[in-house]
């Protein structure tokens, strides 16, 4: 794993900016995995900007969605589709029939989450799998408890993660109890895994994640096994880490083919 801590959120984001940029200008076909939340979003915001004033080209990347909430519309405010079109989607030249997020309305979700497996896998794999971490460690919607070798599913979300969800519904009550989500073993296949967490909610579960023992109970601990997982963090989320004087020793004499 690779731990990078910046000073701040803007500073975390300027950097997966680069880093997301980076990959879609070496590889213009680029297969890049999104999610969704409070994390990313100025993240997004620099990509739309680097479209806008550098050209950065996003017509023959494909998208795909960490997951979305099952029996909301795509049109819902609250969608994950709404929120990619809004970040994201409408702001720059993706192609919409590149774009792939779970649809929460199937009336067959057993095939809705095979056929999605599918399309990662026609598509040649996802390149680089944005990911944020929630306060109980969970990855995507994979919820302590889930299987590490799980694929793209149906969960039921914690009382926790639909506490932490409630603004956007206006209300814990109006919060979704399922989701589609893409497993921790579909995500373990990405070829890298950028994980942004920021902020002081995040202390413990970034800390159990990166130094914890691997453990189904901190899905986001699955990352240990992956052979190009990315923490950016900011020094609140990385407050916890006993290492961090490693870490960070390790990011600034990094040499200089490896810098970003
Ligand atoms: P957040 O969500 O970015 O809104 O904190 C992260 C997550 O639940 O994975």
């Amino acid at each position: 794993m690779e731990i990078i801590i910046q000073p701040d959120s803007h500073e975390a984001s300027r950097l997966a900016a680069k880093i997301v940029a980076g990959l879609v200008k070496e590889k213009p076909h680029a297969v890049l995995g999104f999610a969704t939340g409070q994390t990313p979003i100025e993240l997004y915001r620099h990509l739309v900007e680097m479209h806008r004033k550098e050209r950065l080209d996003f017509s023959e990347v494909t998208a795909f969605n960490l997951d979305e909430y099952v029996g909301l519309e795509p049109g819902h405010p609250a969608s994950y589709h709404s929120y990619m079109n809004e970040h994201l989607f409408n702001l720059i030249n993706i192609r919409k029939d590149r774009v792939n997020i779970p649809f929460g309305l199937t009336d067959d979700i057993p095939t809705c989450c095979r056929s999605y497996e599918d399309r990662i896998h026609a598509a040649g794999g996802i390149d680089i799998q944005i990911l944020g971490i929630g306060t109980d460690g969970h990855l995507g919607f994979n919820e302590p408890s889930s299987s590490l070798a799980s694929r793209t599913r149906i969960k039921t979300l914690t009382a926790q993660t639909r506490k932490d969800n409630a603004a956007a519904f206006g209300g814990m009550d109006k919060v979704p109890h399922h989701v589609i989500t893409m497993g921790l073993g579909t995500i373990m296949d990405c070829r890298t895994c950028l994980l942004l967490a920021f902020g002081p909610k995040k202390t413990r579960a970034v800390a159990q994640a990166v130094e914890g023992p691997l453990t189904a109970m901190v899905p986001a601990s699955i990352l240990q096994m992956h052979p190009r997982a990315i923490f950016l963090l900011d020094e609140e989320s990385a407050a916890e880490l006993q290492r961090a004087y490693y870490y960070r020793w390790v990011y600034d004499n990094k040499p200089a083919w490896q810098k970003y």
